[in-house]
């Protein structure tokens, strides 16, 4: 495949129509948002899917997708709605013994009553648990620009954050920071193989103990509490062990994959552990060398005892930026790789949201034959325009927060956006603002996918937010803000 597509190829052109397209865009968005108990709580996760009529749960608010709606409203100043949301949300926190502290997946009202879904109604039955590590992160964004103090500290918040603070911060078989998981549990919610520590969960953890003592940090103003001092000791041991720990195994460039290929393996007992977990140099894909070429790099996928997985993840590695768990030359580490991957990654529709996708034997045998995750469809491969926006805040946040580093890497990272942006904007519209694209090259529209999809329509928008109406609300995104908001 050819490495740099032509204007014609990419479909970049600038569209006179932009205006007209942002425009249907948000009347789009405006019907999405739908009312519980009376009040405006959220968006369905799409307007339109082949079987409406179905059980199919794409008319419930799922929370994952109700991230960028979130941020969108927010910039908006409409506040009232993001409270609503959180509060709903901090209702639904389980209050059962086996899953207590944990967030929905998703929620609707039928008749008059809210029913949740913490795993026990999903296909394969899996609860999410990006959604818990979710709900602080977005309660400090909320809470960070709407001033709304009052809330943050609020009893029901930190009681809240505390329940969720007990589901991590205990001691575990492992002994590691991280979180431990079933396959499907985020994002990617059918079998993929990511089961273990995948990256976007560690990376999540990272975003929501990070949350969560900004959280504690307001209620440590207003009261005198021993119990929430130590808590706060705790929580930032942990962050800063998970930060190390995913620094150390999961952070790979050309240099550290030329010391890692030739590690010893094999090694017991007390003696220094140059391969805590005992990674054979063949399982190193061959791939990575032109994939990393002389100065890119990136977070792996998963670490696990003898088999790392080194498929790129988008969102995991966009939130690595963000939430600041990369250093800022990591960052244009990872924004080198993607310039040089761009046509895997971006291709007619940016952005895929793994890569490489699993062929078939492969697929077989590590998804179960999941009939929506075949090779270049849907989690394999496929690829997501609603993944975008994370990529272009973390390049655009990171141009503000260093505006003078390598001029020329950011001037051909926002030139590279800006082509991105034209390629949805020429094609969402015709393509109904589907849900994800298949094959190698994203042309076409995914085989199950739905139409008018929520964070597909919300997520264009924000881009367009923060490259055209106001770039400087891209600070809104960063959890460690030191100045606040207006
Ligand atoms: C699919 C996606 C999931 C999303 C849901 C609703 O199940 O895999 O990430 O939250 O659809 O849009």
């Amino acid at each position: 495949m050819a490495r740099h597509f032509s204007q014609e190829q990419l479909r970049v052109r600038p569209s006179s129509k932009e205006e007209a397209v942002v425009a249907s865009a948000r009347e789009h968005f405006e019907r999405t948002l739908v009312r519980v108990r009376g009040e405006v709580v959220g968006s369905v996760a799409a307007l339109e899917h082949p079987n409406k009529s179905d059980a199919a749960n794409y008319g419930e608010v799922f929370l994952r997708d109700n991230v960028p709606v979130m941020l969108y409203l927010l910039v908006q100043g409409r506040f009232e709605i993001v409270r609503n949301f959180l509060t709903v949300c901090l209702d639904l926190q389980s209050s059962t013994y086996q899953t207590r502290g944990v967030f929905p997946t998703s929620f609707v009202e039928q008749n008059g009553e809210l029913i949740a879904d913490y795993g026990q109604r999903s296909i394969g039955r899996i609860s999410s648990v990006d959604a818990s590590l979710w709900w602080p992160v977005l309660c400090w964004l909320y809470v960070q620009h709407s001033r709304d103090e009052e809330f943050g500290s609020s009893q029901k918040v930190q009681r809240g954050v505390q329940l969720l603070l007990d589901l991590v911060l205990h001691p575990t078989f492992e002994g590691t920071p991280v979180l431990f998981v079933p396959d499907c549990s985020f994002m990617i919610d059918r079998p993929m193989d990511v089961w273990g520590a995948p990256l976007e969960v560690e990376v999540l953890l990272f975003g929501c103990l990070r949350s969560c003592c900004q959280l504690m940090e307001l209620a440590q103003k207003n009261s005198m509490s021993r119990l929430l001092d130590q808590r706060l000791v705790l929580t930032r041991q942990w962050l800063h062990d998970l930060r190390s720990f995913l620094l150390k195994h999961y952070w790979v460039t050309s240099k550290t994959m030329q010391v890692l290929r030739r590690r010893p393996t094999e090694q017991y007992g007390d003696q220094q552990h140059e391969n805590e977990f005992n990674v054979q140099p063949q399982v190193v894909p061959p791939w990575l060398q032109d994939w990393l070429e002389n100065r890119g790099g990136y977070l792996i996928g998963n670490m696990r005892t003898g088999r790392p997985d080194f498929r790129f993840y988008s969102l995991g590695n966009s939130l690595g930026c963000l939430f600041g768990l990369l250093t800022a030359p990591q960052q244009r580490a990872l924004f080198r790789l993607v310039l040089h991957n761009r046509q895997h990654l971006m291709a007619q529709m940016p952005m895929r949201i793994c890569h490489p996708p699993m062929e078939v034997e492969e697929w077989a045998e590590k998804t179960g034959s999941d009939p929506k995750n075949w090779p270049w469809s849907y989690h394999n491969g496929g690829h997501w325009p609603s993944l975008l926006w994370y990529l272009g805040g973390a390049i655009l946040l990171h141009e503000q927060k260093h505006p003078s580093a390598d001029v020329l890497l950011m001037g051909q990272m926002k030139a590279m956006l800006e082509e991105c942006y034209w390629s949805q904007l020429n094609q969402l519209p015709r393509q109904q603002w589907a849900e994800y694209f298949d094959g190698p090259t994203g042309t076409w529209v995914g085989q199950q996918a739905r139409t008018y999809q929520t964070w597909t329509i919300v997520g264009f928008l924000l881009l367009h937010h923060i490259l055209r109406v106001n770039p400087d609300d891209v600070a809104l995104l960063d959890l460690h803000a030191s100045g606040r908001q207006g």
